[in-house]
Formats: C-alpha cells, structure tokens, sequence
C-alpha cells in the first residue's frame, strides 16, 4: 500500500468517484482488468466486445453473480440484486461499493468460450482525515488533512499528487496552510502508474463572504446607490449557524480613522432579521433568509462617501468585506442661479483627484456656448470656467465618470440664468416710463380746464337770465 497524507487544512468533504482501468495480462493467459474505485461509489466492470445472442455469465469467487441468456432474459443472485445491474452490454454495474468487494475475483465468461476475463477492484481512497467533522464546512484559518491511499498490485511504482480546486499540483511541503477561501471547492488526488492515471476527487467547503469589488462603489444624487455584500451560493445560514456564528453586522466608516457608525444588525433568533440602526436611509436589498447581504438606496448623495464594512462573526474568526463608495458631485460658482453675463466655475470631482484611468464627459446643455465636442474627445477637465454665461447655459449639465468603455456614474446639475439688464434696455424702460408719465399729466391738465370753462359757462348762465 502507498498512502500520502498532507495536512492542508481542516476539513469536509464528500468523497466522490474515481475510476479508471488498467490492463494487465496475468499468468494463466485469461486477460485480467484492474480498476481502481473507492468505497461507496460504483464501478462499472465492462468486457471487451460483443456477444449477441450467447450465453454470458458473471462469477465471483467462483460462484454465480450474474448471467444472461440467449433470449435475452437476465438473472442476478438475491443477495446482491439491489447492488447489481446487468447491461445490454454485458457490462456489470456494481453500486455503493463495499469492503468486500476489493477482496474479490470477478469472472466474466461467454458460454462456449473462448472469451474468458478476471477483474480485481483496487481500492483508491480520498479523504479528510479529520473524523469528526465529516459534514461540517470549514472557517478560514482552520487546519484540514487530506489523505489519499491507493492499494498497489505488484512492485510500487505509484506517484501521488493533489490538484488544488484551482487545478494547481500541490507538493506536500507546500500544504501546510490555513484555509482560506481559494481552498474551497473539489480537491483531486493524481494516482499514477506506468500505464494509468487514477483521480479520486474530495470536496471541501470553506465558508466565506463572496469577494468584495475590486473598484469602489460609484454613485451620485441622481444615481442609486447599492453596497455589494453576499455569501456564496454554495453556504446555507444552517451551516453558518453550525459554525457558531455570533454577530452579522453592516457598518459605515465615513474617513479613514473615524469612528464606525452602524448601520443594521442581524438578530439570531429564529427567524432571522435585520435590525436597524443607523440606516442612513439604506435598506437591504433580500430578506435575510436569503445569501445577498447588499444595501441600497434609489438616490446616492454626498454624505455616501466612505467605507462600508460588512462582518460575520465568529468565535475565532470574523469575515470581513469592505466596499469604498465614491460620490461624483458637480459644483457651481457662484451657484445655481445665475445672471447672463457673470463668470461662472463648474467643477466635477470625486472629492479628491481623478485617478489616471479615470475620465470625466460633461454634457453641457443644447443651447450653450460650449459643446461637448469643443471640450475635446478624451477626458474632459474637472473646472470649466464660463467666463461670461449667457442665457443658453441655462438648464441641465450632466458630468459622466469614465473607466475605458465603462460609464460608471453621472452627476447633474440644473442652472437658472436670468438675463442682464442692459444700458440700452434701462434706456428704453427709463424713456417708456417718462412717456407715460408724461401723457398722465397731459390728461390731467385737460381734464382740469374742462373743469374751469364748464363752471365758467353755468354762471354765465345765471347771470343773464336774471334767476
Ligand atoms: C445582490 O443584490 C444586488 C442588488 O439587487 C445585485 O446587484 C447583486 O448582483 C446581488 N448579488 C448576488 C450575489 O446575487
Ligand atoms: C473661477 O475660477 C477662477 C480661477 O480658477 C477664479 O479666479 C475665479 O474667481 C472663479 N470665479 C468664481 C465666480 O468663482
Ligand atoms: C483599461 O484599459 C487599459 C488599457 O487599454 C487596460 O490595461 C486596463 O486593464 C483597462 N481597465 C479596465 C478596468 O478594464
């Protein structure tokens, strides 16, 4: 027997199948088939050839096992019937392996001969060597053991190896780490002879929160906000709850140093629930029965900035992701509201300066004397400077932040420009008043001295008619 043992990390794991036949000629001259299989699994022992319409017969150890007539018609023995089926083929499918059977001589025969041909089950075994935790997932910085043992017939001329989940051949000596989350996933020992290759796959399950963004998080007033945070598909709360979780928590770290806000707390009892905290408006995007943990709002805004912490606790161990939101915010000077003819400074930013692979596009609006093609084709400056505005700058802006082809957010103001008085129009305002003022006056004269001829007129009246 070879056996390798290597102690990578902790452990879980089921043990899938592994397979693969050798040929060898025995002594006798009757063609002997070696497979290699690991308990629990099925092997299928399938002759060279065809043989319609013959009698065919599966021994072990010299008795009955299974057999077939010429009109087709098949018989397995009692004892092993719910293990065996017996194909079209001839092929011998045995399920759910056991001890036994690598002790055992089976035996295929064509009645009538000549075709006559022994196998022997070879027992490849893959596994953890941690017994007590066969079904639990790990936690990063648990220790795992995997084992991998292949019986050898004959000289020992067997070379073991694993391949990582990533595919990745592991030395031994190379294998004495904590898990951590790349070392989730299916684990294949490499068996190989002269002749073959044999793998028996364990698989090992690493509970961990799915890997943060690489990039910040980009977002604006006008745009929604959303902070990604999820386990992965293939971890249930069960399995958490198992591991002894204690705390999920969101928290918010507005600048580097300051003092973590937080934001929701996820409470054990059955059912789980997120209570709120400081919510800053956010809310999470699933019920906490399900693995997304994000947070989001419809509109971002410019207290967003900073870094949102998501955290499973554990006893040991806490798993941390950590998301950096960035705010795109337009700025204008002197303000929204301007008068045609003022210098006005508009300045697009982040809050701090623009990486090199990023880029800003503004949009200027359709009437306004810049274009968005006068501001050049490649990245467009954070300060535009409209040393005078004219009524055409009135209206929306927008400002876009690039990543090569990849718009990663907008920002918009809206800007009122009224029109300037000018000396011409106080001209005309100031002439138009003195006309009307004039022509006011003018009525008043005339009606005045209706007035006095009219009353002079009556007396004159009076007078002469002697009343
Ligand atoms: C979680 O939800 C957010 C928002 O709906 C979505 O963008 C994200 O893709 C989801 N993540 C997973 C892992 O489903
Ligand atoms: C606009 O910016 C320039 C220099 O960048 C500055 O001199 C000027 O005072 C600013 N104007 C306003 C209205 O802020
Ligand atoms: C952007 O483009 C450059 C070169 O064209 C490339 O090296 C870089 O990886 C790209 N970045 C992203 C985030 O796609």
């Amino acid at each position: 027997s070879n056996s390798l043992f290597f102690s990578v990390t902790e452990m879980k794991n089921l043990i899938q199948s592994v397979l693969l036949l050798a040929m060898l000629m025995s002594t006798t001259g009757a063609e002997e088939f070696i497979y290699y299989a690991q308990v629990g699994e099925k092997v299928t022992l399938k002759p060279p050839g065809v043989h319609p319409q013959k009698y065919v017969y599966w021994y072990f150890n010299g008795r009955d096992l299974a057999w077939r007539n010429t009109m087709g018609k098949t018989w397995t023995k009692p004892r092993w019937k719910d293990r065996l089926s017996l194909l079209s083929d001839d092929s011998l499918i045995i399920n759910n392996l056991e001890q036994e059977d690598f002790t055992t001589i089976f035996k295929f025969e064509v009645y009538g001969g000549p075709s006559e041909y022994t196998y022997k089950l070879l027992k490849l075994t893959g596994k953890s060597k941690n017994k007590y935790e066969l079904t639990s997932p790990l936690l990063p910085g648990d220790s795992l053991s995997l084992s991998c043992n292949a019986v050898t017939q004959g000289p020992n001329n067997l070379k073991i190896h694993w391949l990582n989940p990533q595919g990745v051949k592991m030395r031994p000596e190379q294998l004495h780490a904590r898990a951590t989350s790349q070392d989730n996933g299916q684990w294949t020992c490499v068996v190989t002879n002269a002749r073959q290759t044999h793998v028996a796959n364990v698989f090992v399950t690493v509970i961990d929160l799915s890997p943060a963004p690489l990039s910040p998080q980009y977002t604006s007033k006008s745009r929604p906000l959303t902070v990604p945070c999820s386990l992965p598909p293939y971890i249930s709360w069960d399995q958490i709850k198992a591991k002894g979780m204690q705390e999920v928590h969101w928290q918010f770290i507005p600048e580097p140093g300051s003092s973590p806000q937080r934001l929701f707390s996820l409470s054990l009892e059955d059912p789980l629930t997120w209570k709120p905290e400081l919510t800053r408006g956010l809310r999470l995007v699933q019920d906490p029965t399900k693995i997304n943990l994000s947070l989001t709002r419809d509109q971002g805004s410019e207290e967003d900035r900073g870094d949102y912490v998501c955290t499973l606790e554990f006893k040991n161990v806490a798993l941390t992701r950590t998301v950096h939101v960035k705010v795109l915010q337009i700025t204008s000077s002197p303000g929204t509201e301007l008068i045609s003819g003022q210098q006005l400074n508009l300045t697009c930013s982040l809050g701090h300066p623009l990486p090199s692979d990023l880029r800003l596009k503004w949009f200027p609006p359709k009437k306004s004397s810049l274009s968005s093609s006068s501001l050049g084709s490649g990245g467009h400056p954070t300060h535009l400077t409209i040393p005078e505005v004219g009524r055409g700058d009135g209206g929306k802006w927008r400002c876009e932040l690039w990543q090569n082809d990849t718009r990663l957010t907008s920002a918009e103001i809206t800007l009122k420009i009224e029109p300037k008085l000018s000396v011409w129009m106080l001209v005309v305002i100031c002439s138009v008043t003195v006309i009307v003022i004039l022509i006011l006056i003018l009525v008043f004269i005339l009606y005045q001295h209706r007035q006095v001829q009219l009353n002079h007129s009556y007396s004159f009246l009076f007078d002469h008619t002697g009343l």
